[in-house]
């Protein structure tokens, strides 16, 4: 099995509100059907989710009332574009199962607390293709915060033992720095986890309420000290993510799990 996260900047113009990418989504859901494997799937909240969720504070927990309303509006925005994508899916003939994180799983001062891996196994065993997503969740300690597809990914990866995790992007990987400001920047097309140090997270354009590249960086690394590996492909360009997820040379930085 397979866990592929979708991330919003590659299905969404986080730079421009509800913009929502129906061609890349498309195309990536096709390619998906065509590698025909076992996935769980995951996609980010992109420009749908992140502009509710910090007008409204929501992952600094619930200090006053007025952010319920916000609560309550960013899960729609996020189940908005939940059903855009699985309706995608299923066209392209990927017979999509959709959790909503906020129904199945609960935070601990943003750290997972509990979580219903069940109906997750039972979708997979009558042949569903999970498909989950960035999400509003009730929290232990602060009320509620944000679950980001990127815990979700480690969350289900340390339970399901994936064969790889592979985190959609819209950019082609790691690079040595920063390839926008350092002409001498250099692509990295294979590491191990211990070897990320600090590279590349200072590229952001728009960093979000779930700590953008760091965050991601951060959640790779526990995935990979699982002893799972884990793949960064760039989604705007045609057939990386089929090559990715058959084993195909494509371009892609793969980051090497390996139990410590
Ligand atoms: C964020 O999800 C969810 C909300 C803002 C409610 P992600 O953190 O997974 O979204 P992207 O991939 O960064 O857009």
């Amino acid at each position: 099995m397979i866990i592929i996260k979708l991330g919003g900047s590659a299905i969404t113009d986080k730079g421009e509100s509800y913009s929502f990418n129906k061609e890349i989504v498309a195309r990536l859901a096709g390619e998906i059907k065509r590698a025909n494997k076992k996935y769980i799937i995951i996609h980010g909240a992109g420009s749908f989710g992140h502009v509710t969720a910090e007008q409204f504070m929501l992952n600094e927990g619930l200090k006053d009332e007025n952010q319920i309303i916000g609560f309550s509006l960013t899960h729609v925005t996020v189940r908005l574009l939940n059903l855009e994508i699985i309706d995608i899916f299923l066209k392209n003939g990927v017979r999509v199962f959709s959790i909503p994180p906020s129904s199945v799983m609960r935070l601990n001062d943003h750290q997972p607390l509990s979580f219903n891996y069940e109906i997750f196994e039972e979708a997979l065993d009558k042949g569903f293709t999970p498909i989950t997503f960035g999400d509003v969740v009730f929290d232990e300690k602060i009320g509620f915060s944000i679950c980001s597809g990127d815990l979700l990914a480690e969350i289900l990866a340390a339970h399901f033992k994936p064969e790889k995790v592979i985190f959609v992007i819209d950019e082609d990987g790691l690079y040595t720095s920063n390839p926008k400001i350092d002409k001498n920047a250099r692509f990295i097309k294979s590491l191990k986890y211990s070897e990320i140090g600090e590279i590349g997270l200072e590229r952001d354009e728009h960093p979000d309420v779930t700590g953008g590249m760091q965050g991601k960086v951060n959640v790779i690394k526990k995935i990979c000290q699982k002893g799972i590996d884990c793949v960064l492909v760039n989604g705007r360009h045609e057939n990386r993510l089929y090559n990715v997820i058959l084993g195909e040379p494509t371009k892609a930085t793969m980051v090497y799990g390996e139990k410590k």
